[in-house]
């Protein structure tokens, strides 16, 4: 007989027919009641045994996170809480699950517990649902580059260039600690290393994007980054995805449009699409946010806070007017911030970017023309000499979700600027051939997938959001 999966058995009505469904027992009371799952939803159904008709061994074996297998009736059901369940008439234990053994308790775990059991939390409603909803994120962003021209393009994961300075790189080589042969100089011989150069893991996927950017018009990577800063926060992780368009012809303006745009659709999508794991989430925050004090708590639930992101405008903002509102705010003036806000040039630390978003704009904001100063090589420089056109967009809760911008296509200021931060040319020198072969103007952004995915799911710790975090000090799995 073909197999159901308990998401289709869920929405039928083809009651009094013969089933077949396979999943994990989630609990199992008063010796009767099964509450089964397969992954297919955030929900279980409910499969009624008949216990005087079922030899007590079989009874002792369905326990928590056995595996089984069951055929049976579907039947409208009268019982509170389901519109239907399963009259069982056969059941087969798949793989027995000792409940003395077995970690993930039928109550409530912390996250904490759970993060040192990622290859077990999967099995709580909490992650299947984050990870469904992750899941459809990731067909969202593919589905709207695609579906508005734009070609999907693996950039390397392994690279030879380190010029981006967009963070710490994790060395990529083949030699034994302590056994590197050395040059003349007592340094290191990469020439003898499996590529003939140092080499790295990608920290962007930004510049080689861009080359295809200069011949396929528009491009977006979707894959793995990795950055080796000590920084243990909620919002940083070692190992994360990345979603970085890269378009010919497009102004910041029209990059800023873009992320708009981008942000919003997904968000639509995964709204429309995944309603029982967000109504669950919803819920769950709703209950997080019972446990913390008055003035802490937010100020809109999940569902309210997506919508609203969809259905409104981002903020726009040039680095000098928030600069201006940061520099006359009361915590900058009661001192309140760690970092002050007094000059002109400063960068922006993730109080400040909080503050604009949670407590000023109380909406996503679009930074834009920062000081060139504390920005990357390659932003096109403004008018004024000192501001380039760069993008970040800011996100309550998060704080900064994507950082992009327009890109330096004039050869001798991009020259220029290489040389006062004392960038090789040689080492750039297919970057370099972009500007010389038909330069035009372009722009890009980078967006960090698992901050995307912690807004939506209303999770507070990034290392809930991807399935087995790299942080410092711990790669298990
Ligand atoms: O702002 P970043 O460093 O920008 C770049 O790498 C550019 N090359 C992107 C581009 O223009 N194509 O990183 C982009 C985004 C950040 O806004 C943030 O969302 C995320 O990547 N990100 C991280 N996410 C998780 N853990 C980390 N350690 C992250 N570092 C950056
Ligand atoms: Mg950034």
């Amino acid at each position: 007989m073909k197999r159901s999966s308990v998401k289709e058995l869920l929405h039928s009505d083809k009651f009094l027919q013969e089933i077949h469904v396979k999943g994990w027992v989630r609990t199992f009371r008063s010796n009767r009641f099964i509450a089964l799952n397969d992954g297919s939803t955030i929900n279980n159904i409910q499969c009624v045994v008949d216990f005087e008709n079922t030899n007590e061994e079989l009874l002792k074996r369905i326990t928590t996170s056995a595996a089984v297998s069951i055929t049976g009736t579907l039947i409208e059901s009268e019982g509170k809480g389901q519109k239907v369940e399963i009259k069982v008439s056969n059941l087969e234990i798949l793989g027995d699950s000792n409940p003395d053994e077995y970690p993930i308790q039928p109550k409530k775990h912390s996250l904490e517990f759970l993060r040192e059991n990622a290859h077990l939390r999967i099995r709580t409603n909490t992650f299947s649902a984050v990870m469904r909803v992750r899941s459809t994120l990731s067909f969202a962003v593919h589905k709207y580059f695609q579906e508005n021209g734009f070609n999907y393009v693996n950039t390397p994961i392994i690279t030879g260039s380190d010029a981006e300075g967009a963070g710490e790189m994790f060395h990529v080589t083949n030699f034994e600690a302590n056994q590197a042969p050395l040059n003349e100089q007592g340094n290191i011989d990469y020439s003898k290393d499996f590529f003939g150069k140092e080499t790295n893991l990608t920290v962007s996927g930004q510049l080689e994007a861009e080359t295809y950017a200069m011949a396929l018009g528009k491009v977006y990577t979707f894959g793995p980054t990795f950055r080796a800063e000590n920084s243990n926060t909620t919002r940083h992780l070692a190992e994360f995805w990345m979603i970085e368009p890269e378009v010919a012809f497009n102004d910041l303006d029209a990059n800023m449009d873009l992320s708009e745009d981008f942000i919003k659709s997904v968000l639509t999508y995964v709204i429309e699409n995944c309603k029982d794991d967000l109504a669950f989430l919803d819920n769950r925050l709703a209950q997080e946010e019972k446990s913390k004090p008055q003035a802490e708590r937010s100020e809109m639930g999940l569902l309210e806070k997506l919508n609203f992101v969809a259905n409104n405008n981002f903020k726009r903002v040039s680095y000098t007017e928030a600069f201006d509102i940061l520099r006359n705010s009361k915590p900058n003036k009661k001192k309140k911030f760690q970092f002050p806000v007094n000059e002109w040039g400063v960068d922006l630390q993730s109080e400040h970017e909080r503050y604009l978003v949670e407590k000023h704009f109380k909406s996503p904001v679009i930074l834009f023309d920062y000081p060139a100063k504390i920005k990357a090589f390659y932003m096109r420089l403004n008018d004024d000499g000192k501001t380039v056109r760069a993008m970040d967009v800011l996100f309550p809760g998060i704080g900064e979700m994507v950082g992009g911008s327009q890109r330096e296509e004039r050869l001798d200021v991009l020259k220029a600027k290489m040389a006062e931060l004392n960038i090789e040319e040689e080492e750039l020198w297919w970057y370099l051939d972009t500007r010389k072969f038909g330069t035009a103007i372009h722009s890009g952004f980078g967006l960090g997938f698992e901050r995307l995915v912690l807004f939506t799911t209303g999770m507070s710790n990034i290392r809930d959001v991807i399935p087995f975090p790299r942080t410092p000090q711990n790669a298990e799995f």
